[in-house]
């Protein structure tokens, strides 16, 4: 038998496979396909102050391996979340974390309050959206702002919470630190890539926005390289994302660093996947005589 739990910020997750937000709404969807209480934990939906409508269609665009996103953080804002969602999520044996995006450093703090007062298990701090005009990706792409989002939350949250870094830096390292020395006691990453497609007959990007969110398995190899350059910089435990759609693919995230592995986009190929790649790991698991899924983790062994 094969040990999947994991202690991750002080939260006992049952098993490390948990689902992206952005990918998984508030998990209604999902329900008739697989049986929630399976999944460590679900990410929501990007949850903001006020109701969004998000960005204007086409706002998803097929890619080589992956896909773009425009979403631009639609959702039914942070107080119908906790009055018409969470006390339905709340009836699975899974862990709640709630991705929350502000305009301003101090939505964030107003965010965080209300959502630990609520209840969830563990706040994902979105400073990595690249779709929005104001918050998100700001956030994320300076030190300064990384450290005064994760500040600010910190003061007011009452649960663990998990920073979400965005790819689109040339240090994330840097980042990573700056969220650390803020008091940040996990980190997610990576959220997507900043991308484009052109409409070649149109001359017009297929994108309304523009420009979106590059994911699926095309980028497994970057994540992978950041999550290993995160867990050589900080102290803290790492929710690896980004291309992961396989138990193998669970395997090399965890061996690059990560304690927790999510799968996102894989989950709109296969609303399955995430119990296939649960399965899949455990296979890894006992194939290699390994008992605890915590032994993988930063296992990589470098070339010299
Ligand atoms: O556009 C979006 O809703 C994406 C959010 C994110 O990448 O965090």
């Amino acid at each position: 038998m094969c040990d999947l739990r994991v202690s991750f910020a002080g939260i006992a997750f049952a098993n490390p496979i948990v689902v992206a937000s952005g990918t998984y709404g508030f998990g209604r969807e999902y329900q008739e396909y697989l049986d929630l209480n399976e999944l460590g934990g679900i990410c929501v939906k990007g949850l903001t102050l006020h109701p969004r409508a998000g960005n204007l269609a086409p706002r998803i665009a097929e890619t080589p391996m992956g896909m773009l996103n425009s979403v631009g953080l639609q959702n039914p804002g942070v107080d119908a979340f906790i009055r018409d969602e969470l006390p339905w999520l709340r009836q699975f044996n899974t862990k709640v974390i709630a991705n929350l995006s502000g305009n301003t450093v101090e939505e964030y703090g107003i965010l965080a309050q209300k959502l630990s007062d609520a209840g969830v298990d563990l706040l994902e701090v979105n400073i990595s959206c690249p779709n929005v005009k104001e918050g998100g990706i700001a956030f994320g792409t300076t030190v300064e702002g990384a450290r005064a989002v994760t500040e600010m939350v910190r003061r007011n949250s009452t649960v663990p919470i998990m920073v979400k870094l965005s790819p689109n830096v040339t240090d994330i390292a840097a980042i990573a630190r700056a969220a650390e020395d803020a008091g940040a006691d996990a980190l997610s990453l990576i959220n997507t890539l900043l991308g484009m497609r052109i409409d070649i007959h149109t001359r017009r990007p297929i994108l309304r926005n523009n420009m979106g969110g590059l994911s699926g398995p095309a980028v497994l190899p970057v994540a992978l390289r950041m999550v290993y350059q995160v867990a050589s910089a900080v102290n803290l435990p790492i929710l690896g994302m980004g291309g992961v759609a396989t138990g193998a693919d669970a395997v090399e995230m965890m061996l690059a660093g990560a304690d927790l592995v999510a799968l996102g986009t894989a989950c709109f190929v296969d609303p399955l996947a995430p119990l296939t790649a649960k399965q899949g790991l455990t296979d890894y698991l006992a194939r290699h005589n390994i008992t605890q899924v915590t032994e993988l983790t930063g296992k990589v062994a470098l070339h010299a």
